[in-house]
């Protein structure tokens, strides 16, 4: 008789739920530490043709992200109920920074783009109106954006080290910290009012 004992370390339903977890994971960290480029992109447009091309990119590149992230709920509760997991507080913390994450995208993130993408459409001459230019360097866009990521960041070392409730929550805030002071200091530096805003400033604005 064939022995296949051995293949069930590698095609348990957990192994398998844990490869779909960081495959989908890493998806979506990948788009929020990506996103900040293309919004630098959006921003430095000068066309309104140019602004659509990166709002499409934009749009294409985070159409599976609600699919991707139900992913990585679903694999991840599996997981948490296998694993005796689910009562533990970096759990519960990264199961609200999930929630937390999913809002922000849909409210923030998703609403901006389609706010400056309707009032691209009512641009004249391919010229980047005023209107579209204050929109497309939304403050709470970037600040949205920028909590996005930092949960990312921060879940991948809370599902590493899965420490107690208080420091999964005190690990959250730092990430935060650390970018709301990168942000802050990129404001001070290039001295933009808000977003990442182009590498180059421009002059009065
Ligand atoms: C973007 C968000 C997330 C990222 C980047 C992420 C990343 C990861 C990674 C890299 C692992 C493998 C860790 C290891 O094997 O030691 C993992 C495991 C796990 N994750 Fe997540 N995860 C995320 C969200 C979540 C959420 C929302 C939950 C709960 C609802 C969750 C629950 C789990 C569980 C239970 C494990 C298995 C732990 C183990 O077997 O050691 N994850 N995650």
């Amino acid at each position: 008789m064939l022995d296949l004992s051995w293949l069930s370390g590698i095609v348990s339903p957990y192994s398998l739920a844990l490869f779909l977890h960081v495959a989908a994971a890493s998806i979506l960290l990948g788009g929020s530490v990506f996103a900040p480029f293309v919004r630098r992109a959006l921003i430095a447009a000068t066309t309104v043709g140019e602004l659509r091309v990166w709002l499409g990119f934009a749009r294409e590149t985070s159409r599976a992200n609600p699919a991707v992230s139900l992913v990585v709920l679903a694999s991840g509760l599996f997981m948490g109920v296998e694993g005796g997991w689910w009562t533990d507080g970096w759990f519960m913390v990264a199961a609200s920074a999930w929630l937390a994450n999913a809002l922000v995208a849909v409210l923030v993130i998703q609403r901006a783009a389609m706010v400056v993408g309707s009032a691209a459409a009512r641009c004249r001459d391919n010229q980047v109106s005023d209107e579209v230019d204050r929109l497309r360097r939304s403050a709470r866009w970037t600040l949205a954006a920028d909590f996005l990521q930092a949960n990312d960041l921060a879940m991948v070392y809370l599902m590493f080290n899965k420490p107690s409730a208080l420091a999964s929550g005190a690990l959250l805030v730092t990430a935060w910290s650390i970018l709301a002071g990168a942000r802050y200091a990129q404001r001070a530096w290039i001295g933009r009012d808000v977003g990442p805003g182009s590498l180059t400033p421009v002059p009065g604005r």
